[in-house]
């Protein structure tokens, strides 16, 4: 593991009551950030939520904060400048475990990892096709899926940081059973995973730990308690039942 834990000092925090701090201080689960730290405590961790809930709001924030692009894409790259680009990312600090210090002391090139972004994934991905340091296939002659499945193989390697934003948007079900299998690898081998998710499959990961973001803040659970896998329960096991409620005729 790399990181450890992640939290916004006191004096980043704007003057005024909470009440009336600006986004993204005002969306529950960052503003519990400024009072408590979020604790990473196994080497993956599944970020799982509501549409707008702050998923997405934390992981980009926590790329920035270990050197990675807001944007997506791997670390040792040099950007225009180092500065964090997205609100939140200015004011996070990661903790780092001592093999975490370790990467982050050194060059950049020392610092491994990489921003799966799934909205702008495809986009990034053919910006650097063929470039030196991704990887060596054309994924322009690939479909989504396999342009992702790709990218995990060539650049998920190493004991780096890697953060996924939804990265099941392209996959099928057995090609998200495929990176179950790799964040399970990568776990093991010394890396972190940070993922946020709406997949039961991905979320399902064995050994994970699981923290839900919504109107409460943010909190550690398990997958049999998600919201989303209850939901996906009721609707696989009859979804004309589930949906009496939701099509009215
Ligand atoms: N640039 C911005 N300025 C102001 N509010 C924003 C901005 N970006 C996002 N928000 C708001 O912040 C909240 C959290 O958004 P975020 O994108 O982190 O949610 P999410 O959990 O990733 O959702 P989804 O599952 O739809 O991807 C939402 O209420 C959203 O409307
Ligand atoms: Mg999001």
């Amino acid at each position: 593991m790399l990181v450890r834990r992640a939290r916004i000092h006191d004096e980043l925090l704007p003057d005024g009551p909470p009440e009336d701090w600006p986004w993204p201080l005002n969306v529950p689960c960052v503003a519990q950030l400024a009072t408590e730290d979020m604790t990473f405590e196994r080497p993956v961790t599944m970020l799982v939520g509501e549409n707008g809930s702050g998923k997405s709001t934390l992981v980009e924030a926590f790329a920035e904060a270990w050197g990675l692009d807001a944007r997506g894409g791997r670390a040792g790259r040099k950007y225009g400048n180092d500065r964090p680009k997205t609100p939140l990312g200015e004011v996070l600090r990661l903790e780092s475990t001592s093999a975490g210090a370790w990467q982050r002391g050194g060059s950049r090139q020392r610092r491994k990892g990489y921003f799966l972004r799934a909205e702008t994934a495809f986009g990034f991905m053919e910006a650097v096709n063929g470039k030196a340091g991704y990887w060596d296939e054309d994924i322009s002659e690939m479909s989504h899926g396999e342009g992702f499945l790709t990218v995990f193989a060539a650049m998920f390697r190493e004991p780096g940081f890697y953060v996924m934003d939804e990265p099941e948007a392209a996959l099928s079900f057995q090609s998200c059973l495929q990176l179950v299998d790799l964040m399970y690898r990568l776990g093991k081998s010394g890396a972190q995973v940070v993922c946020a998710t709406h997949s039961p499959i991905l979320a399902a990961t064995p050994d994970a730990d699981i923290i839900e973001v919504g109107d409460h803040g943010f909190r550690r659970t398990t997958w049999d308690d998600l919201a989303l896998v209850d939901h996906w329960r009721r609707y696989m096991n009859n979804p004309a039942a589930y949906l009496r409620y939701i099509v009215q005729g």
